[in-house]
Parts: structure tokens; C-alpha cells; sequence
């Protein structure tokens, strides 16, 4: 019997909670190759990426971490093959339908950001739903980048603004970093304090262009289905240990 958050009893010892990042935001890379070193189809990979997502969202729930933002398909991915491309969509549908009642019941906030009108009309259909089914859950916002690219983003932004411009209820000179980051796709949640790219690939890919600018960059050798809750652990000692300046000294 314990009246004590769930955080607090499961935390590391090592990790200050009071010094965690808000936001975590990864780039869940190197599933085709984690398959192929074991000679596996790469969509082996992508189906073991799953799960190692879905611990990482309970990892972080429990470890009072506020928000979760995953990159799972990029704008540029629809240029894989086609068999790869459709693979990934299925398995989004169908993870997000057996994961959706867990999710309520953990009390999730499921988000999808990125130009979702692209997505098969059947996984817009259940993004929608599960949008809607946790909206008002508080535990963890958990934010899915799907069909996202950063600067499709952005663009999309300055065209809703443009528009009320047009319209007349938008002065140009009202525009600033509050009500530009608004209209992102992100608008309101934190910016991720936090950005941790797995397989050691060096760049962002067109994620968060925007809402990194001041994130602490994280990069492991670890392939995406081998980052587990040690490799996360290892992630914010990492985190705790910088020193953010924000261009103050
Ligand atoms: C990341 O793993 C998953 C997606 C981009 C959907 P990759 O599929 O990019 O794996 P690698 O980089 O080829 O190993
Ligand atoms: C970034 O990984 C996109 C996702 C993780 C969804 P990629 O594997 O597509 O990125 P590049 O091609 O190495 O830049
Ligand atoms: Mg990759």
C-alpha cells in the first residue's frame, strides 16, 4: 500500500526528477538494420520497433515525463518501396487499434502530428478515434509524427496565417514566436527539451525544424529495437548532466 506516485517509487536513484526534460522527442531509427544483422526482412525491424515504442511510453509515463513525441514516418519516407511504405501503414492501423484501450486505460493523450489528409482513409479513420477516445486523458501527452516533415510544417503554418491576414483578421505585424508557434502542428505542447536519435546517424531528417532549436541532442549507436529502458536510463543521465544556457552564459 503506498500513496505515492508511481514515478517517484519506479525513477532511477541517479536521476533528479525535478531535472527531467518535459518533452522527449526521438527519432526511432535503424529498424532496417537491426533486422538485416539478423538477416531478417526489414519490416522485422519495423514490427520490433513497436515494442520497444510501447515501453518507452510506459517508461516515461511512470517516470513522470509530460510529454512523448515519436518520429514514425517522414514525408520523405513515401520514397521506400511500395511493399515497405504499405507494411508500415498496416502495422499503424493495427497497433493503434489493439493498443487504443490500454492507452484510455493508462490515462495516454494520443496526438498525431503531420499532413494526415495523406494517410489510407482507413488509419485516418482510427487516428481520429483514438484522438478523440483519450482527449482527455492527463497522464502523458504521446505525440506520433506520421507523413510529418518539419518543413511541410512550417509552410502550413505560414499559409493558415497568410490566410487570415487575407481575411482581414490578422495584422502582419501581430505575428511573432508565441502566435507563429501556435499554428505548428505541435502548437501547445512544450518544445522537447530532449531530442534522442538512436543508430548514430547524425542529423535531424526533417524533424521538429522548429521546436528544436534550443532541444539538448542525444545520439546512440543503439538500434532502434534494442533502445530500451536501460539505453533511456543512459539517455538522461546524459540529459542531467548538460548544461543549458540558452545563450546566457
Ligand atoms: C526507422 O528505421 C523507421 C522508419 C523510418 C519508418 P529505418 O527503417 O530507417 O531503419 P534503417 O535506418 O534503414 O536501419
Ligand atoms: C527518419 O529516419 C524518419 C523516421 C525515423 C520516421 P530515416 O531513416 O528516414 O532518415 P534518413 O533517411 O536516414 O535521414
Ligand atoms: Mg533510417
Amino acid at each position: 500500500m503506498t500513496l505515492q506516485p508511481h514515478s517517484l517509487i519506479t525513477l532511477p536513484d541517479d536521476l533528479d526528477p525535478d531535472r527531467l526534460p518535459r518533452h522527449v522527442a526521438v527519432i526511432m531509427d535503424g529498424n532496417g538494420r537491426w533486422a538485416r544483422q539478423r538477416h531478417l526482412p526489414r519490416i522485422m525491424g519495423h514490427q520490433r520497433g513497436v515494442d520497444t515504442l510501447k515501453d518507452l511510453l510506459r517508461c516515461c509515463k511512470d517516470w513522470g515525463i509530460e510529454a512523448l513525441t515519436a518520429y514514425a514516418f517522414s514525408t520523405e519516407n513515401w520514397g521506400r518501396p511500395l511493399p515497405e511504405v504499405d507494411f508500415l501503414m498496416t502495422l499503424f492501423e493495427r497497433v493503434l487499434r489493439r493498443e487504443l484501450p490500454e492507452m484510455v486505460e493508462e490515462g495516454v493523450q494520443i496526438h498525431f502530428v503531420g499532413d494526415l489528409t495523406c494517410l489510407p482513409p482507413s488509419l485516418q479513420a482510427e487516428i481520429e478515434r483514438a484522438m478523440s477516445a483519450t482527449a482527455h486523458n492527463q497522464k502523458i501527452k504521446f505525440v506520433v509524427a506520421t507523413n510529418y516533415g518539419g518543413r511541410r510544417e512550417i509552410i502550413q503554418a505560414c499559409r493558415s496565417l497568410a490566410a487570415k491576414v487575407k481575411a482581414g483578421v490578422l495584422d502582419p505585424a501581430d505575428i511573432d514566436e508565441v502566435l507563429f508557434e501556435r499554428h505548428l502542428y505541435t502548437g501547445g505542447l512544450p518544445d522537447p527539451d530532449l531530442l534522442i536519435r538512436t543508430s548514430g546517424e547524425m542529423r535531424v531528417s526533417n524533424f521538429l525544424l522548429w521546436q528544436v532549436a534550443y532541444a539538448e541532442i542525444y545520439v546512440t549507436n543503439t538500434l532502434w529495437p534494442d533502445f530500451d529502458r536501460a539505453a533511456f536510463h543512459e539517455a538522461l543521465r546524459n540529459f542531467q548532466q548538460r548544461h543549458r544556457r540558452f545563450g546566457r552564459l
